[in-house]
């Protein structure tokens, strides 16, 4: 870059002062293009009680067995190697869905939470996870189905719920699908490393 500038300068393409606008706009732009390399966003969504919180509790290393549902939304920064993610934990009541649109811009990846025991919602969780993948503003996010609460008797498992929310259809975009439970922690980290290998290798390429 410098021999750029130093180009022009020689072949009095640019004045003094101009020169030091050049530059400054320049590492304007490549403080901007940094600093945006570093911060990755995720958002949590999926229905009411299907466990969000707990699972951003249990990845952060807060106790998650103390949740309540959450009415607006909250927002938690893990550090992640040489990045930070912003964990976007979003609630998920009937009411509170039509605000999600409110933090689509700029996100990077979007975790799904599954409840795997609520088999009687598996099809309300179908309609808004499709109806969330036609937003425009999300189409180049990154998608992780985390199937939650393993744990409790008879809970789905991760090949029935991908066949119920029909994650074969989704063909424009990256998109996994993986068993957890959010009170143990098994599972997170995978689901974790898997979310920001993909967002990586598509962000941080020049790197
Ligand atoms: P909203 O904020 O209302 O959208 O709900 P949420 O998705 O954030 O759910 P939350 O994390 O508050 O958890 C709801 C309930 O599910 C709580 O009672 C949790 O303890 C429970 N829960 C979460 N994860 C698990 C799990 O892996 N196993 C079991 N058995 N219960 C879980
Ligand atoms: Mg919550």
């Amino acid at each position: 870059m410098y021999f750029i500038y130093l180009y022009l300068y020689k072949n009095k393409k640019f004045k003094t002062i101009e020169l030091i606008k050049f530059k400054m706009g320049l590492l304007k732009i490549l403080r901007k293009i940094k600093l945006k390399e570093h911060q990755v966003r995720l958002l949590t969504l999926g229905l009411d009680n299907s466990g969000k919180t707990t699972i951003i509790k249990s990845i952060l290393g807060q106790d998650p067995t103390s949740t309540s549902p959450t009415l607006g939304f909250t927002i938690n920064t893990l550090k992640y190697g040489n990045n930070t993610i912003n964990f976007w934990d979003i609630g998920g009541q009937t009411t509170i869905r039509s605000y999600w649109r409110n933090y689509f811009e700029e996100t990077d990846g979007v975790i799904w939470v599954v409840d795997s025991g609520d088999k009687l919602r598996l099809k309300d969780c179908k309609e808004e996870l499709h109806n969330l993948l036609k937003q425009e503003k999300l189409a180049g996010a990154t998608l992780i189905v985390l199937c939650n609460k393993q744990d409790i008797n008879g809970a789905l498992k991760v090949e029935e719920i991908k066949n119920l929310l029909e994650l074969e259809s989704i063909t424009s975009r990256h998109w996994m699908i993986m068993p957890c439970c959010g009170l143990t922690g098994d599972g997170l980290k995978e689901g974790l490393n898997w979310i920001m290998d993909d967002i990586s290798s598509r962000i941080f390429m020049l790197e």
